[in-house]
């Protein structure tokens, strides 16, 4: 009896010792957004605060020199950066998990969708991220509005928004979509409508398998986000071609319902999360932090004991 009990102690241990030894946190990665770098103290916090919270390791990814880089380098190049930053950090090399703030979000697709021979992304959380483009700058690039001088700037480029000295300086022109001038935005945008598999015939079907293959998709919208427009953006919807006036919501999308890049077959399989929080831009408190980013940072990494025999395909939780 004594030595039954002994022995079945013995193995629960063995068993917990067991279940410790294959079950490793998936790391994450955290994509500032634009005017800023990881050295910031609210980009060092955040990154520390989910793995307070979540008990996985996280880094806060830099992309060349962080502020000035993340204004003027196109995104093409930003998540380029980032692939071959991805690529060499071994930590990362079992898979990994992403957190991305506001333009931080279109460098994380690009890396989810472009990053050849990159590992493979499980969750993927959205802070805010302009998915579907933005109507007009971000305010935050030229500071005060009020000021003229500033006003003047953001005439100038918005007149040469997709011309190629803009595309290839200003980072933010990757993602300008002016919905009454879709020709010039798909002939002439550089990122967006590669993204976004916008452009007809030149769909990329890698790219789609890419991103359906995440495991869960989180989008968080800020209801008093005053960056993004429209903050419908951030759940992947958009104004109609040629008009300003209604806004479809994502499914009411042609990049939905035709599935150009996987969103719809993610939805579908109820792995997208639409997320609606109060607040401004990309300012979360700290109880919606825990409910709607926590719990996907804290997946478990699958030990080889956990590969599927005839696949060799990793079986996840
Ligand atoms: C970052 O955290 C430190 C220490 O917890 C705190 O002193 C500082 O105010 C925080 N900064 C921001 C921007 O949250
Ligand atoms: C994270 O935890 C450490 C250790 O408990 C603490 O010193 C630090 O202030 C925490 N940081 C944040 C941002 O929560
Ligand atoms: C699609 O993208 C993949 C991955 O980058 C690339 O290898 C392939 O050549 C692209 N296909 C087409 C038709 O451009
Ligand atoms: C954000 O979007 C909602 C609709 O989803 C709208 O009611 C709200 O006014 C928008 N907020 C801002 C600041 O534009
Ligand atoms: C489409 O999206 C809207 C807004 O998110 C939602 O209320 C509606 O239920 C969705 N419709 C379908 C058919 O999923």
């Amino acid at each position: 009896m004594e030595k039954g009990l002994k022995r079945s102690c013995v193995m629960v241990v063995v068993a917990f010792l067991a279940k410790v030894d294959i079950s490793v946190s998936v790391p994450f990665i955290m994509l500032h957004g634009i005017a800023s770098q990881c050295s910031d103290d609210t980009n060092a916090n955040f990154t520390q605060l989910l793995t307070n919270l979540s008990g996985s390791p996280g880094f806060c990814l830099e992309i060349g020199n962080g502020v000035i880089n993340s204004m003027f380098l196109p995104l093409t190049q930003q998540a380029e950066i980032a692939c071959e930053n991805v690529k060499e950090m071994k930590e990362l090399s079992q898979g990994y998990n992403i957190v991305g703030r506001s333009q931080g979000n279109l460098v994380a697709r690009g890396l989810i969708e472009f990053c050849d021979g990159g590992p493979p992304v499980f969750n993927y959380i959205s802070l805010a991220g302009p998915h579907a483009g933005i109507s007009s700058l971000p305010r935050g690039l030229c500071g005060l509005t009020s000021d003229p001088a500033c006003k003047k700037f953001n005439e100038l480029i918005k007149g040469a928004l997709y011309s190629e000295t803009i595309q290839d300086h200003l980072a933010p022109s990757g993602y300008y979509k002016i919905p009454n001038d879709m020709k010039q935005y798909l002939e002439r945008s550089k990122y967006l409508p590669k993204l976004n598999n916008e452009i007809p015939n030149q769909r990329n079907q890698t790219y789609k398998d890419r991103f359906t293959s995440l495991h869960n998709l989180v989008l968080v919208k800020f209801q008093d986000d005053e960056v993004i427009t429209p903050n419908d953006s951030t759940w992947f919807g958009f104004y109609p071609d040629g008009e300003f006036e209604t806004l479809l919501s994502a499914n009411q999308t042609k990049l939905y319902t035709e599935d150009w890049i996987g969103l719809k077959t993610l939805d579908d399989a109820g792995k997208v999360k639409f997320v609606s929080v109060p607040g401004g831009h990309v300012r979360m408190a700290e109880e919606d932090v825990v409910k709607y980013v926590v719990p996907y940072l804290q997946n478990q990494q699958p030990a080889a004991q956990s590969f599927n025999r005839k696949t060799k395909e990793p079986l996840h939780p």
